[in-house]
């Protein structure tokens, strides 16, 4: 399917911010009760651009809650520790004696999850005068520029995912990564599944298009060891995070990401380091990858 990137809208205005991908939308208060064609433009405009941006929004918890009940039910983090009120919203917090921030390497949300988080919607409550952005990639562009050699082995491959304990986090548990270096707590996940087996080619459930889907969570191949896949892996993450894939959003308080987890990656940029940032998330559940 070709990108719906010119899509007329008679409720919402879309701003592409980058040829990859992303979009800012005006014309739209997210605080509201929106009618169902205005969602239906969002939805449009968010399987069109993958991760679309709002300025000037004003919303509480509940309001935020109520947008992403809109688009399915409520993905918790079995790791993170949510608001004490809303358990649901995660305040992702970097304060300056912080040294590491959250969401600070590639990856897509809750990859490690058998049915990962399908969106992912973010506000800023406050900013840094400067620094503290977010980039995205576009895995539908990233598979479309393997060779068709690459694609067909990539299509034969299965990623193992791990929440806990994977490269991303220098081989530690979460709770060492993080020990001392932020103010955001993490929890024991109980019996919550956090090991995951996907194709590392997803096929979008609802655009149809075909996706790499990887991301930090990734440890290895099935059937394959740690050193036997991480040559395929470190291309992988190195091709699907070129420059020429990737958008890059400049945060203001009031602002509002929203990105399809199914189909692209983020970065959270740690280059702020006497300021804070402090962000609401909440993401909303997806389905098995296929
Ligand atoms: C995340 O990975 O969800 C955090 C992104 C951000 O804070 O910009």
């Amino acid at each position: 399917m070709k990108q719906l990137r010119n899509a007329a809208h008679r409720h919402i205005e879309t701003s592409p911010i980058a040829g990859s991908l992303g979009a800012e939308i005006s014309g739209v208060d997210l605080s509201a009760d929106l009618p169902e064609e205005v969602l239906a433009e969002l939805r449009a405009a968010l399987l069109a651009h993958q991760v679309i941006f709002f300025r000037g929004q004003s919303l509480t918890p509940e309001r935020q809650l109520a947008f992403a009940r809109r688009w399915g039910e409520i993905h918790l983090h079995p790791f993170m520790v949510g608001m004490a009120e809303y358990p649901e919203v995660l305040e992702i917090v970097k304060r300056p004696t912080d040294a590491r921030n959250f969401g600070g390497s590639w990856h897509t949300d809750q990859m490690f999850a058998p049915a990962p988080a399908m969106g992912t919607i973010l506000y800023a409550k406050e900013v840094p005068s400067a620094g503290g952005d977010t980039m995205f990639t576009n895995q539908y562009l990233a598979y479309e520029a393997l060779s068709p050699g690459m694609q067909r082995l990539c299509e034969r491959l299965r990623t193992v995912c791990y929440g806990d304990g994977a490269k991303k986090y220098g081989g530690k548990t979460r709770r060492e990564f993080y020990a001392d270096k932020t103010t955001m707590q993490v929890k024991d996940p109980g019996e919550v599944q956090t090991t995951s087996v996907h194709p590392l080619v997803r096929t979008h459930p609802e655009t149809g298009r075909k996706a790499l889907y990887i991301g930090g969570h990734v440890q290895h191949f099935e059937d394959m060891e740690d050193a036997e896949s991480r040559p395929l892996i470190d291309f992988l993450m190195a091709h699907s995070t070129r420059p020429e894939f990737i958008c890059r959003f400049r945060w203001e308080t009031g602002s509002l990401a929203f990105w399809d987890n199914r189909c692209t990656q983020h970065f959270a940029i740690n280059d702020y380091p006497s300021e804070t940032r402090i962000m609401h998330r909440v993401t909303v559940r997806g389905d098995t990858p296929f």
